[in-house]
């Protein structure tokens, strides 16, 4: 792919296996859906074969890992007049779900408001453009869509990021949205209902260690199926997951070094061991209170290959490494530092004895934890 932007949204990064999977899609589909819900679930999932599109044959890869049904789920609650609410740990793919899920259904993933602890009615419903009010009055022309209307309007799917950063009273004008689903405006003075088109739906994230889902409304909250996205459990998988993202991302940004996979293991081990607060051999581990995702350790990872790739000639330094999970683990308090050591001192030493290689490399490193 020609790199035009540092990050493509998910319909243009794979535009190729969208249009295959339309062409080939003879599935029920509900009303204004681009691709029916198999197709859509193949989208994300994967496809056992891959599919003979313009006599090419094209791959589609698993996208998300770790629970399928979730996935089925999702879609089915977006094809019905209930919103989707995916909650969790931050860094558990539920804004990538959600990219996935919109721009297979409605061909865009891009329709979004991002909630912030600023986030206004206005925001959420529409605005004016102020220079056309004065001239023209309350018309259509002037009025700002939000993407929520924009949403109503063409019947495409509204991407609601971080919808608990948003005030609760502010959350509360979706409620008759969604309900009624119509949408008013009541400067205009003709066409001041704006009905909602076959297609539009919500999708909502929250994250957990946000202000919460518990100050959301339950009027809001019987609008939405909740689902909640947990992190990956198998170990096999979180390495693949560092894999195959690392590796996007490096040809995104033209670094041509292979992944170093016992790095990736050796990560994805020591991330899903903090996280679980127990090594793989029983030992106890006193868990650090940041945030141990997957989405960090690919950071971390990507951040060592960088640095081994402009300044390293291509060798992953275990020094890098440590110093980079250090600066990720321990950004919140002081303490987890004291918790990483000694993660060092117990699990990794017991690791650099039994197994010995880069395991004792690691060890050595311990000594850059500051
Ligand atoms: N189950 C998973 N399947 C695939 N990738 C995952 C999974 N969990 C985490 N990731 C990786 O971590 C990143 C998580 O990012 P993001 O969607 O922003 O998380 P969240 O919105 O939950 O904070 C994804 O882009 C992906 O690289
Ligand atoms: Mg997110």
């Amino acid at each position: 792919m020609s790199q035009k932007y540092i990050k493509p949204p998910v319909e243009i990064r794979y535009a190729k296996e969208l249009e295959a999977l339309k062409a080939n899609d003879t599935a029920r589909k509900p009303e204004n859906w681009v691709l029916s819900p198999k197709a859509v679930r193949t989208f994300i999932l994967g496809s056992k074969t891959p599919i003979t599109y313009n006599g090419e044959k094209i791959t589609v890869n698993k996208k998300f890992f770790g629970n399928d049904a979730l996935v089925e789920r999702c879609i089915i609650t977006l094809a019905g007049s209930r919103g989707l609410m995916l909650v969790g740990e931050p860094g558990t793919a539920k804004t990538m779900l959600s990219e996935l899920l919109s721009a297979a259904i409605s061909g865009t993933s891009t329709n979004t408001v991002q909630g912030t602890a600023g986030t206004t009615e206005d925001m959420i419903k529409y605005s004016w453009n102020y220079a056309l009010l004065l001239a023209k009055g309350p018309v259509k022309e002037a009025l700002v869509p939000s993407p929520l209307y924009v949403g109503m309007s063409k019947g495409i799917i509204t991407r609601f990021e971080e919808i608990t950063r948003t005030p609760a009273e502010i959350q509360d004008s979706l409620i008759s949205v969604m309900s009624d689903k119509v949408l008013n405006v009541p400067e205009l003075e003709e066409d001041g209902l704006i009905f909602a088109k076959p297609g539009f739906n919500i999708i909502g994230t929250a994250n957990i260690r946000d202000k919460g889902v518990n100050e959301m409304s339950s009027a809001l909250k019987r609008r939405f199926n909740f689902e909640t996205v947990n992190p990956v459990k198998d170990v096999r998988l979180e390495k693949q997951i560092i894999i195959n993202e690392v590796e996007q991302t490096a040809l995104a940004n033209k670094i041509e070094m292979p992944v170093d996979t016992d790095v990736a293991e050796l990560l994805a081990i020591t991330y899903h061991e903090l996280r679980e607060g127990i090594s793989e051999s029983g030992i106890k581990i006193d868990k650090p209170s940041a945030v141990m995702s997957t989405a960090e350790a690919v950071s971390v990872f990507y951040q060592t290959m960088s640095n081994a790739w402009y300044y390293e000639d291509d060798k992953m330094s275990l020094k890098d490494l440590t110093e980079n999970l250090n600066n990720a683990v321990c950004k919140d308090t002081k303490d987890d530092l004291e918790r990483l050591k000694g993660y060092f001192n117990t699990v990794i030493k017991f690791k650099a004895e039994k197994i010995g290689g880069i395991w004792k490399e690691f060890y050595t490193a311990r000594k850059y934890l500051k």
